[in-house]
């Protein structure tokens, strides 16, 4: 049996943390020993409105059980917001660990109908958010040897149309993570993507639910704590750990379910010259997924397929035996 996943002594910026998937985050983490920056800008599931007593109540919640914690209102939106939370941090705490960047929103909309505007805000909160507080927090991580960065992620990355905008972002997060980790390598810095599955108001919402032909949660209903944010805290707790095992990846969790999320390429074929006729015709062995690779990164991505080309040519060049 392991030991005890603590957190003593270390201090971890959790934003989006005053409901939901990060309030369950922030007291998972201040329960096990970390100085918790719970950041919450208190916006309605739309990215509308702020209420900056959200943070605060969450922070009561944590000192109350003698916890440490500090409130937050910024957005992380913004670069100044993102730099507030961490220098907030540096103030009071003196260093920063992790970040767990939770904050979101959601709305749903159909496509053509769906603004750019929209697109826009959801990248502003989603993408540019976590680019922020990452980039605020990254100079104290390399100057310490160490850090750990959590992304959130989502189911939402395998394409959903009635969330174009929150599920590109969620795809571009993907991508973000790996080259962030990629970064992080040689300072002691991890990054990975987390992809949860919880009750909270984005899922439980009747209009999302309506558009993606779910039918509504029945008000009476008890919430079931097999569904509740602190099913994925557990994976979160080890993603932003000292002892956290990998860099680069995404990982699901939430209502008792762990796996592994990646982005794979199928083995496909080398053969010059080949017209559409051919394309067509050997379809199956393009998109064959039997047999696939899971690169770690664009340059070991770019390294196999060389190799592969080159391999086959070589083939190709024997001597018939
Ligand atoms: N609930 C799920 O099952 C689920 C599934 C996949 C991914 N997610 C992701 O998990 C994260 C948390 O989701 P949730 O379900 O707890 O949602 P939630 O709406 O309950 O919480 C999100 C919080 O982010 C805050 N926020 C929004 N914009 C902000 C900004 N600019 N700066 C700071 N805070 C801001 C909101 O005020 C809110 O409190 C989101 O990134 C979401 O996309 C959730």
């Amino acid at each position: 049996m392991p030991a005890d996943l603590r957190f003593d002594e270390q201090v971890v910026i959790v934003t989006g943390a005053g409901r939901g998937l990060g309030r369950a985050h922030a007291i998972y983490l201040a329960e096990r020993g970390a100085s918790v920056i719970v950041n919450d800008l208190g916006t309605g599931m739309d990215g509308t409105g702020s209420d900056a007593a959200l943070a605060r109540s969450v922070v009561e919640e944590i000192e109350a059980t003698g916890g440490r914690a500090l409130a937050s209102g910024a957005s992380v939106a913004s670069t100044d917001g993102a730099e507030s939370i961490v220098a907030q941090a540096l103030e009071r705490f003196g260093r920063v660990d992790a970040v767990v960047n939770n904050a979101g929103i959601i709305t749903y909309d159909r496509f053509p109908e769906m603004t750019v505007e929209r697109l826009m805000q959801h990248l502003s909160i989603h993408v540019a958010g976590t680019f922020n507080v990452t980039r605020a927090a990254w100079p104290q991580m390399v100057g310490q040897g160490y850090g750990r960065i959590v992304t959130t992620t989502s189911a939402g990355l395998f394409g959903a149309a009635p969330l174009l905008a929150y599920s590109t972002c969620k795809g571009a997060l993907v991508s973000m993570t790996r080259s962030l980790a990629e970064a992080g390598a040689g300072h002691g810095i991890k990054v990975n993507g987390l992809a949860p599955a919880a009750e909270t108001r984005m899922v439980t919402d009747a209009t999302l639910r309506a558009h993606v032909g779910l039918p509504p949660v029945a008000e009476d209903r008890e919430p079931d704590p097999e569904r509740s944010p602190a099913t994925v805290a557990p994976m979160l707790a080890v993603l932003a750990h000292a002892s956290c095992p990998v860099t680069g990846e995404i990982l699901s969790a939430g209502l008792g379910r762990l796996a592994r999320i990646f982005v794979a390429e199928t083995q496909g074929f080398v053969e010059r010259g080949v017209g559409p006729e051919q394309i067509l015709e050997r379809w199956d062995e393009i998109a064959e997924p039997g047999r696939y690779t899971v690169p770690a990164g664009t340059s070991e991505y770019v390294a196999r397929r060389e190799a592969q080309i080159a391999e086959r040519l070589a083939q190709g060049s024997q001597p018939a035996g």
